[in-house]
């Protein structure tokens, strides 16, 4: 593709290329000071009921969050897009990109299960171009599938459920080729030695890469997720979105958690060591018959019976994900890493079934 072609307004949904965002009362006033009285968004001036201080809407933009997180991932703030979970971001490139009836998304099998629900929920056409055996991108076979109406492609890197990166050239063809856009998913970037496509926004105005604070960072159950994209494109997502997507209790952590990230490599490094560890244990079972190679913080092996092995665990309280019907997984189970005490809890577990 010649970057010169890529124009992001013909790829939006007509509606959405003309619509009006809600401009909301917090928009309004950037800077605030103390001589202001704030009697503009019904809110409840006392406080809250617990003794703190949640009455107010928070910033629609989390700039203050923006501004640590451009340092963090050395991506400027007019690049990055903060969503309820990566899942939110997912859901709005449907929206903006993809008209149900007429476009379609192409999606990469084995992978993460949310694309196609999003394509599901929209109501949108979804194809699917299975990974190599090598769980490598086909992409000629991706280029073949591709006609005028195809509109994002997800690659998901390092993969879900598999563990493996997939090959950044192979990434870069399809970014190369395709007039779409092309979304990298790298939620589980952080437990791998690859470089983020995040540093390569200036090169692919079609590139979408997403990150998020629930893995490494520990924080999922405060729900926030990160775009990084073209600056046309942020601006698109900040018209779309709800006004206040992220709430003021997760912009406060994640501040707090972008202070602290000698903690969350102290925490990765601890659960690849024990990846690592992990592997070599389950790589002496017999039961074992192969592990998939991780760059995440889950190891996918293959076992005899793996619905059995499965249900055995559960009777023993360990929970981990039954893959054996996925594509490319057979016979799988997704083990995510847990603590050195729960690793060993497993293997045991695991060795007297
Ligand atoms: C590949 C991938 N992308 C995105 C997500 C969603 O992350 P979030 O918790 O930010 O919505 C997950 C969650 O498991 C995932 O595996």
């Amino acid at each position: 593709m010649e970057k010169s072609t890529f124009d992001i307004s013909s790829l939006l949904r007509e509606h959405i290329r003309t619509m009006t965002p809600y401009s909301s009362a917090r928009d309004e006033f950037e800077e605030v000071s103390d001589d202001f009285i704030f009697l503009d968004a019904n809110e409840n001036p006392f406080g809250t009921a617990t003794g703190e201080k949640y009455n107010r809407y928070p910033d629609p933009y989390q700039r203050a969050v923006k501004e640590k997180l451009s340092k963090v991932k050395h991506v400027p703030t007019e690049n990055i897009f903060l969503g309820n979970g990566s899942d939110e971001p997912i859901d709005l490139l449907f929206r903006a990109f993809v008209e149900s009836g007429k476009d379609n998304v192409i999606i990469l099998p084995p992978t993460y299960g949310m694309y196609q629900v999003s394509a599901a929920l929209n109501n949108v056409e979804l194809r699917k171009v299975s990974l190599t055996k090598s769980l490598d991108i086909d992409t000629e076979e991706v280029l073949n599938t591709i006609d005028q109406h195809t509109k994002l492609i997800f690659v998901c890197s390092p993969n879900n459920p598999t563990g493996n990166s997939v090959s950044v050239d192979r990434i870069e063809h399809l970014l190369n080729n395709f007039n779409g856009i092309v979304v990298v998913d790298e939620a589980y970037i952080d437990f791998s030695d690859q470089e983020s496509f995040s540093q390569k926004l200036d090169q692919y105005p079609n590139l979408v890469v997403l990150q998020t604070f629930s893995k490494a960072w520990g924080m999922a159950g405060l729900r926030l997720g990160m775009m990084f994209a073209s600056k046309e494109i942020i601006r698109v997502f900040n018209i779309i979105k709800p006004p206040y997507n992220i709430n003021q209790l997760t912009q406060e952590k994640a501040l707090e958690c972008l202070d602290n990230e000698d903690k969350v490599k102290e925490m990765v490094s601890v659960l690849i060591s024990e990846r690592e560890r992990l592997k070599d244990e389950l790589s002496s079972l017999p039961r074992v018959k192969s592990i998939y190679p991780s760059d995440a913080n889950f190891l996918l092996i293959q076992v005899e019976d793996a619905n059995n092995d499965y249900d055995r665990l559960i009777k023993s309280n360990v929970v981990i994900r039954n893959r054996a019907n996925v594509l490319l997984c057979d016979e799988g189970l997704r083990i995510s890493i847990g603590t050195k005490e729960e690793n060993n809890k497993f293997i045991e577990a695991f060795k007297a079934l």
